[in-house]
């Protein structure tokens, strides 16, 4: 734990945060903020409860893949979130950080039968089912344990989310969930399996959505088929309209969550009272990137400059491990001194020390730096560390939960000696 002043109103270089944390935990570290955390949770939350819900109608489940990190867990969970996993580590996670399993959702192409047991066995409040194979292993595995799997069909709406292919998930080309059109014989299905009962629907069109326009055609086909399924008997008790809205990384203006919530909440409203006396319908939400993107930095020191004929490279101590979006979706992130210098200007690629010229972090940056300067990679609160790996053998970053003039170590650094330790030699 640190602590630092603002003197005189105004930070000097030894006194920023950022330095302090460089300082006393080293470098690459992710930073996060509690405070924009819990503010980023609430707007959903404020939104649902303007909306006149309850946690009885609405609930948030933040998805856990964008930000797994204990404290971040436990931070929503006191708020009141539930979350959205994909595998039995995140449930694990979920109840290590005092979440409430009854709260957890869980989503995911390829759940195997223990990850249906551990998930049965804590009682969580619904499987986002995605295929008729894992409905049928579903129902054996309920069976086996005489319990009963609450279930949503993940649906497939066939909406273009107009975002980056490898996050656009709503297509029918795509390996999620199962074709609207199919969905009405597999819900017949599933109302006649033992061990299944069925509570839900749900879809999840894709990720980094600025306009809330796909998201309310989705909502739209949804409530079709809810009606088509309601004339059957099959009642649905909840409506999962899938991951939140996108974040400014560069200078793209995503909708606001209120004006998004207030437009789905209004549509759903004049939905029941004109289909079901106003009966209403639980609305959940898996936002994952819009409560932890903005909120986190990766915070990364100058190691060497490398001045070219061709390109300036600026090699920094984080690299593709730490943060792979850019590698992998060549993903924006902006990229600022922790400390202005006043000086002239010159454009950087600011890469790591990985073997691989994949390994960039950001690309033709004008930046006044020199080498020992700290970097802030922005917006790299939503998976960043979640998608880190070991490669070279890079023990993975610290990080650390600013909260108000506190800042508290939440994960160690990694060592080299932890990353080998399960290994072993021939005997
Ligand atoms: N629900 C489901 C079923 C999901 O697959 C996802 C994200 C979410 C919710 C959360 O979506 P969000 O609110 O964060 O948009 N690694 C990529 C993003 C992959 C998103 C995967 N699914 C990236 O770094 O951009």
């Amino acid at each position: 734990m640190s602590h630092f002043s603002i003197k005189n109103g105004a930070l000097c270089a030894e006194d920023h945060p950022l330095t302090h944390i460089a300082t006393e935990f080293g470098t690459p570290t992710y930073v996060y903020s509690k405070a924009a955390i819990s503010r980023n949770y609430l707007s959903y939350a404020n939104a649902c409860l303007e909306n006149g819900r309850t946690s009885q109608t609405a609930l948030v489940c933040y998805s856990v893949k964008s930000n797994s990190n204990l404290a971040v867990l436990h931070l929503l969970s006191q708020l009141g979130s539930g979350f959205d996993i994909v595998s039995s580590g995140e449930l694990l996670r979920v109840i290590a950080a005092g979440g409430d399993p009854k709260k957890v959702i869980f989503s995911g192409v390829g759940k195997t039968g223990d990850e249906m047991r551990l998930a049965l066995s804590h009682g969580i409040a619904c499987f986002n089912v995605e295929s008729i194979s894992e409905l049928h292993r579903l129902s054996e595995v309920a069976s086996e344990m005489n319990a009963t799997a609450s279930i949503s069909l993940r649906v497939n709406p066939n909406v273009d989310a107009k975002t980056h292919p490898y996050i656009s998930t709503g297509l029918k080309e795509n390996k999620f969930g199962v074709a609207i059109e199919d969905a009405l014989d597999i819900y017949r299905i599933a109302a006649n399996l033992p061990g299944i009962s069925i509570v839900g629907i749900d879809c999840h069109i894709g990720s980094q959505l600025l306009d809330d326009a796909p998201l309310l055609e989705s909502l739209d086909k949804l409530i079709e088929l809810i009606d088509v399924l309601a004339v059957e008997g099959i009642v649905i008790h909840h409506l999962d309209i899938g991951g939140g809205i996108g974040i400014d990384y560069e200078a793209e203006v995503p909708v606001t969550v209120s004006d998004y919530l207030n437009r789905l909440f209004r549509k759903i409203d004049a939905w029941r009272a004109e289909k079901y006396q106003g009966a209403p319908i639980k609305v959940l939400f898996e936002p994952g990137r819009s409560i932890v993107g903005n909120a986190g930095v990766l915070l990364t020191r100058v190691e060497y400059l490398k001045p070219g004929s061709e390109k300036n490279f600026a090699i920094v101590d984080a690299a593709m491990n730490d943060l792979m979006r850019p590698a992998m979706y060549q993903a924006w992130h902006g990229v600022e001194p922790v400390v202005l210098r006043d000086g002239e200007e010159t454009i950087w690629d600011i890469v790591g020390p990985v073997c691989e010229s994949g390994d960039w972090l950001a690309r033709a940056r004008a930046l006044c730096i020199e080498e020992g300067d700290l970097l802030a990679i922005r917006s790299a609160g939503a998976y960043g560390m979640t998608m880190s790996s070991n490669y070279n053998t890079r023990g993975r970053a610290a990080e650390v939960m600013v909260d108000g003039n506190e800042s508290h170590l939440v994960r160690q650094r990694e060592t080299p000696e932890q990353l080998f330790a399960l290994e072993k030699i021939l005997p």
